[in-house]
């Protein structure tokens, strides 16, 4: 059964350690994160951007998916299944549709609208049980279509979202969707500090997750960071394991056109790298 990311981030901002967001954009995705999560007994969340969930043939198709694959793969570690970057009108419809998790990512409206409407999605969320996300200070760089300027939160704002009683928060500190230029100045550590003190023990979240480096990660843990987004990083490992497979000619070899074997490397690639993540964000065995 689908949980909210409640009880799995406070455990994880009290034990000093992060669950990860693994974003999903078929069944092999799925499958893969799904099954990682049970093999290492770690608390997981699948994120699905809005443009993920209209690839999938909407968001009623995913929850029927994830639903399926959790009874029949016979998972039994915590999973929650929540909207990433939503729109107000994006929350809505993945309440109706059955997620256990939702953000409202109001970032890129003026601060007086980004509290009415969290406001109000905070309202449905409890009403549900559900958790929710919301976000202060636009994270840089494109995600489907979600573009952000790259802003550096206002620790302030932060407070005043936070006070809303939002589950979890996600606050720009120079992060950025995709990989990090070579001329990246790092995470700032300074303002997530301030955040945390002013936002007193809410799970801090981490979005682009792909490219930072491992003790940066570990940093941000400590600072209360409790969610941690990958997104980026298991479609690379996908394409390169999937090149590979083409360009050694294994698809002309005897039925190795079959998309069960065709994206079987593929499928592996991406169970390595959420194993290598969850390793990394200590969920490991917290399940
Ligand atoms: P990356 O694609 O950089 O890993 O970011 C993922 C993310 O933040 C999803 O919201």
């Amino acid at each position: 059964m689908l949980v909210s990311a409640k009880d799995m981030l406070q455990k994880a901002r009290d034990g000093k350690y992060a669950v990860g967001q693994f974003n999903i954009n078929n069944l092999e995705w799925t499958k893969a994160i799904l099954l990682t999560a049970q093999e290492n007994n770690s608390p997981v969340i699948l994120g699905v951007s809005e443009g993920a969930g209209k690839y999938m043939a909407g968001y009623r198709t995913v929850v029927g998916m994830v639903n399926g694959m959790l009874e029949e793969l016979k998972i039994t570690v915590p999973v929650a299944l929540h909207l990433d970057h939503g729109s107000y009108e994006g929350a809505k419809e993945c309440v109706a549709a059955g997620f256990s998790s939702i953000m409202f990512d109001g970032s890129h409206y003026p601060i007086e609208e980004n509290v009415e409407k969290t406001k109000e999605l905070v309202a449905l969320a409890n009403e549900k049980g559900l958790s929710i996300e919301a976000e202060v200070g636009s994270i840089g760089g494109e995600e489907d279509g979600v573009i952000g300027a790259g802003e550096v939160a206002d620790p302030n704002e932060c407070k005043r979202i936070a006070d809303l009683g939002v589950t979890m928060l996600a606050a720009g500190i120079g992060n950025i969707h995709g990989k990090y230029p070579a001329n990246w100045k790092g995470l700032n550590f300074d303002v997530l500090a301030e955040i945390q003190k002013l936002t007193a023990g809410m799970p801090l979240v981490l979005h682009g997750g792909t490219g930072i480096p491992a003790d940066m990660i570990k940093k941000a843990i400590s600072l209360g960071v409790s969610k941690i987004n990958v997104n980026t990083e298991c479609q690379l490992a996908f394409a390169e394991a999937t090149r590979k497979y083409i360009e050694a000619g294994k698809d002309l070899e005897g039925k190795g056109f079959d998309p069960r074997k065709l994206l079987a490397p593929g499928f592996e690639a991406i169970k390595a790298t959420v194993k290598v993540k969850m390793e990394l964000f200590g969920s490991i065995g917290k399940a």
